[in-house]
């Protein structure tokens, strides 16, 4: 048996067109366009990539977006300045933190500067309180991009057993949490959790999101579960990618390899996954093309909520 492969591209296609055509219409009754602004200090290579990812798929919806580029040495106190004018700004309704900031930066502090109204990716303690007692807010990117698969695929969460591998602040607590809202039964599962394939093979949702290339393998996996992969892990050797690959798959990711020196793999061993899981996203291509979709969506619902329109 084959697991069926949750398609992330056509969903997170899907959310792109609705959030276009709802900024459209804003602009034809006569709004403005929701605001983007995005914060990257410093000249992280990949920090740099995303930013312009995210700033492409902005300008693609009708979503205005700018850039602040700061550089490495700014001081906390000159960057929660600088946050500040963005917060005060009426015309900016969604803010962004590029992390990781540089070392010596206090990121705690600088994320509680942000407006909780424009903090599009959902890490002010406010919007962090308010998902964990399951109240309106703006919500993590990945994890509600995570939570639209389970939805548009059928997958029922209510009275589903569901374990998070991972308890960051980005994915595993938020993704627990949305869960968890949504009435399924959470177990959230670390670093220094003993006998993680007991717990894992209870899960008939089972969220794999620790950034380890293959950690979960086939027999960590209740038969029939759904399995979210979030983890974007770096391969370089192509004999690292047998266990992952056979056949046509793995000529095609070796043949990537090859051309640009690296290919990307999960934290899901997907080879003996594919036996045994009922549904599964793959890397790439799964959850990663929903994170900026989520963004977008963000930036219309904190513009919605700040403009009442
Ligand atoms: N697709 C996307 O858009 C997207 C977005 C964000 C992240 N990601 C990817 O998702 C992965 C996780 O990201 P993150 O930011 O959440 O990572 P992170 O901050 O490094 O957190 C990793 C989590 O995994 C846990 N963990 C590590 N090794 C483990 C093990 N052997 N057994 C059980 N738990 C273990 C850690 O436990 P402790 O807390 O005990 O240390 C930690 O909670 C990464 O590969 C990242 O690149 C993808």
């Amino acid at each position: 048996m084959s697991a069926t492969i949750l398609d992330g591209k056509k969903i997170g296609e899907e959310i792109r067109l609705a959030v276009a055509a709802e900024v459209q219409g804003l602009l034809s009754s006569g709004y403005r366009a929701p605001k983007l602004v995005a914060v990257l200090v410093g000249e992280n290579p990949a920090s740099e990539v995303y930013v312009r990812s995210k700033t492409k798929t902005a300008a693609a919806l009708g979503v205005d977006s700018a850039t602040l580029r700061l550089p490495s040495t700014i001081s906390t106190a000159d960057l929660l300045e600088e946050i500040r004018q963005l917060d005060a700004d009426e015309g900016v309704d969604g803010i962004l933190v590029q992390l990781p900031l540089p070392s010596g930066i206090d990121t705690d502090r600088v994320l509680e500067e942000v407006d909780v109204a424009k903090d599009v990716d959902g890490f002010h303690p406010v919007n962090v309180g308010r998902l964990a007692l399951g109240q309106p807010c703006l919500t993590p990117c990945t994890p509600a991009g995570i939570i639209e698969i389970l939805v548009r695929s059928g997958v029922q969460i209510a009275g589903a057993r569901a374990c998070v591998i991972g308890r960051s602040r980005t994915v595993g607590r938020p993704v627990a949490a949305l869960l968890l809202n949504r009435h399924a039964t959470v177990t959230v599962c670390h670093s220094k959790t003993h006998e993680i394939s007991s717990v894992t093979r209870e899960a008939d949702i089972l969220v794999a999101a620790m950034g380890r290339a293959g950690f979960v393998k086939g027999e960590m996996i209740r038969a029939g579960a759904t399995v979210i992969d979030v983890g974007i892990n770096e391969v370089r050797d192509g004999r690292e990618l047998e266990r992952f690959y056979e056949g046509e798959e793995l000529e095609r990711k070796r043949g990537v390899i090859e051309q640009t020196g690296r290919t990307l793999v999960g934290d899901v061993e997907w080879r003996s996954a594919l036996c045994v899981a009922g549904k599964i996203t793959p890397v790439p291509g799964g959850v990663g093309p929903l994170t900026i979709a989520m963004l977008m969506r963000n930036v219309v619902d904190a513009y919605r909520r700040r403009c009442r329109v």
